[in-house]
């Protein structure tokens, strides 16, 4: 294989071989391509695009480039749950439990979050001892003897997504629609998963900005985990609003708690009854959306899925107090609320706003090497189209570090956009790719 040639070809709307796909991979991992060339050829990807053949091809040279797990011993249907990322969402955390409580097996491997709050390992790891850098054979265990497990990414698993994120970051080829689906794909085949249910974001404080470009990421993704063997389905989601009440690692837990106690907000309850439904008919346990909801809903009112989840908490470590004692997560020192400049009716949220001063406030991180507070974010006081008087609550800061209270207050104020016609909230699933 001659590197510039490929690169020529690809720059030139040619078509590469699964042969030549595979070559570029591995030579990416083991060194023998350098980062120019990769560059180069991601550039090239980036204006040409990937032919359905290619997008297999170069998921699966990923995929292969590391470790896959090998779950085929165990009976029933396994299925992942996949968010592209938003503001407030918690929801893998009582998802999870509630499809492993309904008889499919949920084996759940997560990235940490870049920038806004946390991702889902970090909010895991807000409840003291929580470890999810388990051994891959403790954490077969975990799948195999109480449904579900969560763990990390480890340097086994899809390193070539590793060094091609890592150069995608800096050459400006992050946005390639095929190049993310593979990043994405690539990562949960690696699960050894039969199904698979994707909630793409669009909106503020979404990866995807604009609807448009969220359903042409969502019906690639469809198509190629179709392709690649595992049943497929994507939820095109509304982020217009935060998920929930709460935006923070630790707060993000009490919410998911609440969830699993049947105490969580119409919303965030919503879209887990709702995903979690098409887990249970994507894994076999029933023919029917409605009453995979049913169900899913029925864990909820039995207590089944939070025993489930105290017992993963358990398995991986955790405090498993914390389930009946909040108080036993990590708590910020001081509260402060950001209150309503003017009056009238909440006529939109910047969620990217919210995000950031959740941030701001030692919730996220801004680099990989950033450490995250757990015990900071905030809690929405007002939703889309509440009435609010000047001077009324909006949300309410949870701050360790008083010196970023200002810059986090001025960021919430501004997202909230009050206005005088009244705003009904929109439904949170716009549309079902399937
Ligand atoms: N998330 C990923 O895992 N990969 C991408 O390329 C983008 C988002």
């Amino acid at each position: 294989m001659l590197m510039a040639e490929v690169i020529r070809r690809k720059r030139d709307g040619g078509e590469l071989t699964p042969a030549t796909i595979s070559e570029i991979i591995a030579g990416v991992v083991g060194g023998g391509v350098p980062d120019y060339q990769a560059a180069a050829l991601l550039m090239a990807v980036y204006f040409r695009g990937l032919t359905d053949a290619e997008l297999v091809a170069w998921t699966q040279a990923m995929l292969h480039s590391g470790d896959v797990f090998d779950l085929s011993h165990l009976p029933g249907g396994k299925v992942d749950k996949h968010s592209t990322g938003g503001v407030g969402d918690k929801i893998s955390i009582p998802l999870a439990p509630l499809v492993a409580a309904c008889g499919v097996k949920v084996p759940m491997i997560s990235g940490r979050g870049l920038g806004h709050t946390g991702g889902t390992l970090d909010k895991l790891e807000s409840i003291p001892g929580f470890r999810t850098d388990l051994p891959s054979a403790r954490f077969v265990e975990g799948v195999a003897t109480i449904g579900t497990c969560m763990i990390g990414q480890t340097e086994s698993i899809v390193p070539a997504d590793k060094r091609l994120y890592a150069l995608r970051d800096v050459t400006g080829t992050i946005e390639s629609i095929p190049l993310i689906a593979a990043s994405i794909l690539s990562k949960k085949l690696a699960e050894g998963i039969s199904g698979l249910v994707l909630d793409v974001k669009v909106g503020s404080g979404a990866f995807m900005k604009t609807r448009e470009r969220a359903l042409g990421l969502a019906r690639t993704l469809v198509g190629l985990g179709n392709r690649s063997g595992v049943k497929t389905v994507a939820y095109l989601t509304d982020m217009n609003e935060p998920i929930g009440w709460a935006v923070g690692n630790a707060l993000e837990i009490e919410e998911s708690i609440e969830v699993l106690r049947g105490e969580g907000p119409a919303d965030t309850v919503d879209l887990v009854v709702t995903l979690g439904g098409r887990m249970l008919v994507l894994g076999g346990a029933t023919g029917a959306q409605a009453d995979g909801e049913a169900r899913i809903r029925g864990a909820i009112a039995d207590g089944s899925g939070l025993e489930v989840f105290r017992r993963m908490v358990a398995f991986q470590g955790g405090d498993v107090g914390v389930v009946d004692d909040f108080g036993r997560l990590p708590r910020a020192s001081a509260s402060v609320d950001v209150v309503a400049p003017v009056g009238g009716t909440v006529q939109a949220i910047d969620c990217e706003g919210i995000g950031l001063a959740a941030l701001v406030l030692g919730g996220g991180r801004r680099t990989k090497e950033d450490a995250i507070d757990p015990a900071v974010g905030l809690r929405m006081r007002v939703r889309l189209g509440a009435e609010v008087k000047a001077g009324e609550p909006l949300a309410t800061l949870l701050v360790n570090d008083v010196s970023k209270v200002p810059e986090a207050t001025a960021l919430v104020r501004d997202a909230y956009i009050i206005g005088e016609a009244p705003v009904s909230a929109g439904p949170r699933v716009l549309e079902v790719v399937e």
